[in-house]
């Protein structure tokens, strides 16, 4: 499916109502360049799924993690080379039954698991996002 979002909250309220889709242990790719909203619609899943604690970019320490009633993990690849994702924890999380949000998916392809959500980020002009989100394979 294929929205159209004019303003951060409603970017937030698409990973909101995505977050009612979800199960323990789902992994949500996501992929599209700086600035493109992802942050955003990881607040909105966060708290979608009732998750607790502000949600802010991990680009540093490239994973938060938000408790709630099924816990968050909140990755940031932007960095990541392909043989230090094993010291992040990814995969330990994916064994957790976290749901994992990755923003820069595009970073780790041969380590996301099919199928995962992916949602596809465009930025359109400074407000106007257009968010592809499915379920699949690569
Ligand atoms: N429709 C929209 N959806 C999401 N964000 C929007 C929208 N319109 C404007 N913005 C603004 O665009 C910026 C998106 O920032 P955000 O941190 O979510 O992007 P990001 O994809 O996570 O970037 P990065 O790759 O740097 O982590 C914010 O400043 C937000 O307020
Ligand atoms: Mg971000």
């Amino acid at each position: 499916m294929t929205y159209l979002t004019h303003a951060t909250e409603e970017t937030e309220h698409l990973g909101a109502a995505l977050a009612k889709q979800l199960r323990a242990g789902d992994v949500v790719a996501l992929f599209g360049g700086l600035g493109a909203g992802k942050t955003a619609f990881v607040r909105g899943l966060a708290a979608g799924l009732g998750c607790w604690g502000d949600v802010c970019s991990p680009t540093y320490a490239l994973v938060h993690e938000y408790p709630g009633p099924v816990p968050l993990a909140h990755f940031d690849m932007y960095r990541i080379g392909s043989e230090d994702l094993e010291s992040t924890g990814y995969y330990d999380y994916l064994e957790t039954g976290h749901i994992l949000a990755v923003e820069w998916s595009e970073h780790i392809l041969e380590a996301l698991p099919n199928p995962c959500w992916r949602v596809r980020f465009a930025l359109l002009d400074e407000e106007r996002r257009e968010i592809t989100i499915e379920r699949g394979g690569p």
